[in-house]
């Protein structure tokens, strides 16, 4: 009787450090998400046609999730002057593509901009330099900008940023 009770108080313990460790599992991931995809991480497959088109034409369509939100506001209110360039557009076309970008935006603690960067660059974030940091000095001076991802990452265009699709050009 003693021996059946301990038993199942034991099989309970178990059970319980089971669950815990699954909800807490669970927790970690989801906090990690960030609006990526189901279980493939690093892939961004949140689209707009005509943010895909507007904010593709020069570079790829940058993943909206990596960048927090105040960093696209300030972005679609002066593209006018946009790194360099004028890449202005009609404000019915700002009013469709702002709230998209807001929408699945990244973390202000996760997409920080690095002390004394640009918080409109991905490129100068905390998550990217820390991210990138296998990537070596000869490897960067050989490709023309850190914001050309298409040059590493083979399906950069498709938000496809799985390091199985990595492919350091030589
Ligand atoms: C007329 C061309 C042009 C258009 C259109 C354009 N961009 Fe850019 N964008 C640039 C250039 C040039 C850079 C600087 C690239 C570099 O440093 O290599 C840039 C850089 C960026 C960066 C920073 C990349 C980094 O270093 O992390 C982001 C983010 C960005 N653009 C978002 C957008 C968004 C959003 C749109 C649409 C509203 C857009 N761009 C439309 C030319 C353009
Ligand atoms: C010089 C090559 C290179 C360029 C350019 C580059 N990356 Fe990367 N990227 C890498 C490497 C290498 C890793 C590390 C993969 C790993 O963790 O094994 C990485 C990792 C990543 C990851 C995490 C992938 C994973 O599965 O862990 C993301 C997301 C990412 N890069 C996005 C970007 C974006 C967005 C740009 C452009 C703004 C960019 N990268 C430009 C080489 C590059």
């Amino acid at each position: 009787m003693l021996k059946k009770t301990l038993v199942s108080s034991l099989m309970m313990g178990v059970l319980l450090v089971t669950s815990t460790v699954f909800l807490v599992s669970k927790q970690v991931v989801a906090d990690d998400d960030d609006g990526e995809n189901h279980g493939s991480k690093h892939v961004y497959s949140a689209t707009l046609p005509v943010w895909k088109t507007e904010c593709g034409e020069c570079h790829i369509a940058y993943p909206p999730q990596l960048l927090p939100a105040a960093s696209w506001q300030k972005m679609m209110g002066s593209l006018d002057e946009h790194f360099g360039t004028d890449a202005s557009l009609d404000a019915d076309v700002i009013a469709e593509i702002l709230p998209f970008l807001e929408k699945n935006a990244g973390s202000e603690r996760k997409y920080a901009a690095a002390t004394g960067k640009s918080d409109m660059r991905i490129t100068e974030t905390r998550w990217f330099i820390k991210e990138h940091d296998e990537v070596s000095a000869s490897t960067w001076k050989r490709i023309d900008s850190p914001a050309n991802c298409a040059a590493c990452h083979t399906t950069a265009e498709q938000g496809n940023y799985d390091e199985d699709f990595i492919k350091i050009p030589r």
